[in-house]
Formats: structure tokens, C-alpha cells, sequence
């Protein structure tokens, strides 16, 4: 049945869920504080780059209004998401001021029953706080609800729309659960009704799982490169037991992003605080640390010592199809080299003002791929774009000081590299 239904941030997770559930047919208000971005999204602009989230937009406008004015929308909706971020800080920790202020916000705006669902990833045992800091500005009956997103970036519109499972935490609360149950009633995957600390752990615990994956598969490919095995054998090895399974099994530079990194030291600053030492986590976690910076190593291995050479970057996004660059490997790399004294051009189809944001000057940004390669002495690819595999690999040669390729994702065709003359060192293969 169609809902009223108030979201509250427009940031990727707000913004995705808004308009996903506007095409399932509810009336939708998106809540911003940015006056600026709720004006660009009221003549159909999408802040963010995630494909087909624009067109999607553009498709169910007439579900869909978006709004500075919070009271109002809380007035108006019986369901509230709160999606707004939860950055990391220095100790791991998680920065819940925005969330606390949206919280306080909407408390203040209560004037009858309200559903307040948590979106944003938060701390187990949030929900209690919420609970608490409600009940301090209202009096009446409400209910407070965990359900995390699974949303990757530059899929997060088809993982909203066909999920491997919708996770609904409620306490003691029918009420509540039958209404999210109802929202999400269009989307055909499992429901999994469990209550509000379970659900917020496993929003946890399932991108930690996910880090330590990825964390594992880069140790097996380290050890591959010191034993001569190839690790993309040994991942179509492993993966194809269906009880290890094929995905997240790609060894690189590591991951990156807003989320794998925050939320594996999110839950690993939670497990300290409660007295228990989290081994696997803490492991996986250093792993990816060190995983660039053998990387980094590989690439000074090709170059002159003295910092005069040029090196060539394609990719600054912390994964394709995005402009995210936060905790990018690619950043992470460029950072260390620029240190060395190297002269460095860089490509990205569309992270390039996201890094220079991040970057600042003495990095030469270039208008292509092959533009990137110009004069360099070692190509080093940082995040697996697919036009990157169009590029004439005898253009590529010539454009080149010195023909030596460092494939940090193993997504360049090695054997035709090699053939045609290049130096080609992935990860984890010989
Ligand atoms: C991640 C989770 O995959 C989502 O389920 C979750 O909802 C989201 O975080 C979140 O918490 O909001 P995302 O950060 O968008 O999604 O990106 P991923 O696709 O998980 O990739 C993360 C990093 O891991 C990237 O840097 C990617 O290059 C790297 N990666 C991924 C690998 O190095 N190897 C792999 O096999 C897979």
C-alpha cells in the first residue's frame, strides 16, 4: 500500500532510497539541510554520480518532493528514514553528531505515532539511544526501527530494487515491522524481521566479512607472487567451492571507499570498547593497509631512485563506476610517490574534481588515457574502468617513455602486453 514516507539526507543512501521507493509507487519527501542541493534536485539534478539514478528520478518526479524544511516533512509522513552520514573519526570511532542533531530534529517535530527507521549505519545499541533521546521531547507512543542498506556505489540502484535480503530490526514492536514490511512489499527477496541490535550488527558484520574477504584473497595473492602460483587461478580455485563462492574475490590495491574501511574500524572500535580483542578484523584491516603500500613498492622497483621519472595513473576513483575517492587506493599511491619526488599525470572518466579536492596542486590532471601515459616511465592502473581496455596498446607504447605497466586490479590482458613488448606486473602473479 502506498506510504508517506520522509528521508532524511540526500547523500547517496538517502538520495538512492528516496527515489527507489518513489518508482515503487509511495509519496515520497527528501530532506536536506543544503539549500543548494535541494534546489539542484528539484529541477531533476543528481548531485551524486550513480548510474540510473537520474533516470529514475526523472521517471517518478510526481512521487517525490524535495525539502529544507524538516517539521513540515515530519508532520506530513508517518514513516521517517534517518540517512544522513556517519563518518569515521581519528580512533575508528563513528561521528554520530549529524545523526544525534536529525534525531533531536525530528523529536522536536513529533506530534503524533511516527515510525523512525535508522538507515545510516550506526554503533549497535544506537537504537536505544534514540529511543531515549525521543522520548525526552515527546510523549506519546512512537517506534524506532534498524534497517540497514546494502547499497553498493554504482549499483545501488539495482541493490535497492533487487536485494539479496531486506533486514528489518524492530523490538517487541508488531506494529512497526508490519509497516516496513508493507513498504518494501514490491521488492521480491527475504525479509529478514530481527530485532534492532542484530539488525545493526549485521550491517557490521556483513562489510567486515566483505573487508576480510578481500583482505584474505590479497594475503593468498602476496603469497602467490613469493611461491610463482597465479592468484587468479587460485580465486576461480577457491571460489568455485560454493560454500567460499566467487565474489569479492578479486585481489588488488586493496579496498577503499566510505564504507568497508569505516565500518571494519567501526566495529572493531566497538568490540575494543566492550573488552574483546576482534584478531580477524585487526588483521584484515592491516592487510589492506600494507596491500598499496606493496604496491607502491612494486612501482619503485621500475623507476630511477632519484625521483626524476614520470608516472602515468588511470583511475582515482576507489572503484568504477563512481566519483568517490575517499579512502582511494589511488590516492593512497599517488600520496606516497608524490613524496618521492615523482612527476605524476593522472586520468579518471569521473573522479578527476573529487581528486583534485583531495589532491591539491603538483599533480598534472589529463584530459585521457592516453594523454595520462604521455612521457611516463611506468603506467600504473588504480581502478578498473573499462575504457581503459579500449586504448591502442601500440599507441599506448609509443606514447610511453618506458613501456612498464603496473595493473594494481589484474585487469589489463597480460599475455597481449607481454606479447607486444610491455613490462607487466599485476598483483599476484608472476
Ligand atoms: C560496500 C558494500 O559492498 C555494500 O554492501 C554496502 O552497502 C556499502 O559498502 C555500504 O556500507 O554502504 P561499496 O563501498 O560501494 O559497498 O563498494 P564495494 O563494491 O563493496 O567495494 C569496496 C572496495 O573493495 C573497492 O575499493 C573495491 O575495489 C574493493 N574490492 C571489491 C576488491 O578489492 N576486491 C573485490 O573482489 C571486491
Amino acid at each position: 500500500m502506498k506510504k508517506e514516507i520522509t528521508i532524511i539526507g540526500t547523500g547517496y543512501v538517502g538520495l538512492t532510497t528516496g527515489v527507489c521507493l518513489a518508482s515503487l509507487g509511495h509519496s515520497i519527501i527528501c530532506v536536506d539541510s543544503n539549500r543548494e542541493k535541494i534546489k539542484k534536485l528539484r529541477k531533476g539534478e543528481v548531485p551524486i554520480f550513480e548510474p540510473g539514478l537520474a533516470e529514475l528520478l526523472e521517471s517518478h518526479q510526481a512521487n517525490i518532493v524535495f525539502t529544507d524544511d524538516l517539521a513540515e516533512a515530519v508532520k506530513r509522513s508517518q514513516t521517517i528514514f534517518l540517512a544522513v552520514g556517519t563518518p569515521q573519526q581519528n580512533d575508528g570511532s563513528v561521528d554520530l553528531t549529524f545523526f544525534q542533531q536529525a534525531v533531536r530534529q525530528v523529536a522536536q517535530s513529533m506530534h503524533g505515532y511516527k515510525i523512525i527507521v535508522d538507515k545510516s549505519t550506526v554503533p549497535v545499541g544506537t537504537a536505544d539511544w534514540v529511543k531515549n533521546e525521543i522520548a525526552k521531547y515527546f510523549k506519546g507512543d512512537f517506534s524506532v526501527v534498524s534497517n540497514p542498506e546494502f547499497l553498493k556505489e554504482g549499483t545501488a540502484v539495482d541493490d535497492f530494487l533487487r536485494p539479496d535480503r531486506v533486514v528489518i530490526g524492530v523490538d517487541k514492536d508488531k506494529k512497526a515491522g508490519e509497516i516496513l514490511l508493507d513498504i518494501y512489499s514490491a521488492i521480491d527477496a527475504p525479509k529478514l524481521l530481527t530485532d534492532i541490535k542484530s539488525a545493526e550488527l549485521i550491517k557490521y558484520a556483513s562489510n567486515a566479512f566483505l573487508a576480510t574477504k578481500i583482505s584474505f584473497v590479497n594475503e593468498i595473492a602476496n603469497i602467490c607472487e613469493k611461491t610463482g602460483a597465479d592468484i587468479l587461478e587460485v580465486a576461480k580455485g577457491i571460489g568455485s567451492d560454493s560454500r567460499i563462492g566467487p565474489k569479492f574475490l578479486k585481489a588488488g590495491i586493496g579496498f577503499g571507499g566510505s564504507c568497508l574501511p569505516k565500518d571494519t574500524a567501526g566495529l572493531i572500535h566497538t568490540a575494543l570498547s566492550n573488552n574483546y580483542q576482534p584478531k580477524i578484523l585487526q588483521a584484515a584491516q592491516a592487510v589492506n593497509e600494507g596491500q598499496w603500500q606493496i604496491f607502491a613498492e612494486k612501482i619503485r622497483g621500475v623507476l630511477k631512485t632519484n625521483g626524476g621519472d614520470t608516472v602515468g595513473v588511470w583511475g582515482l576513483a576507489f572503484k568504477p563506476d563512481t566519483d568517490d575517492v575517499r579512502y582511494s587506493p589511488a590516492i593512497a599511491i599517488i600520496k606516497e610517490l608524490r613524496k618521492d619526488g615523482y612527476k605524476i599525470r593522472v586520468y579518471d572518466p569521473v573522479a578527476q574534481e573529487n581528486a583534485r579536492a583531495e589532491l591539491g596542486e603538483g599533480i598534472i590532471f589529463c584530459a585521457s588515457a592516453l594523454e595520462a601515459a604521455r612521457g611516463t616511465d611506468v603506467l600504473v592502473l588504480a581502478t578498473e574502468w573499462p575504457e581503459f581496455l579500449q586504448v591502442d596498446w601500440q599507441e599506448l607504447k609509443k606514447t610511453m617513455r618506458s613501456a612498464s605497466i603496473a595493473d594494481g586490479r589484474n585487469f589489463l590482458p597480460k599475455a597481449e602486453l607481454t606479447t607486444d613488448g610491455f613490462n607487466y606486473l599485476g598483483i599476484g602473479r608472476i
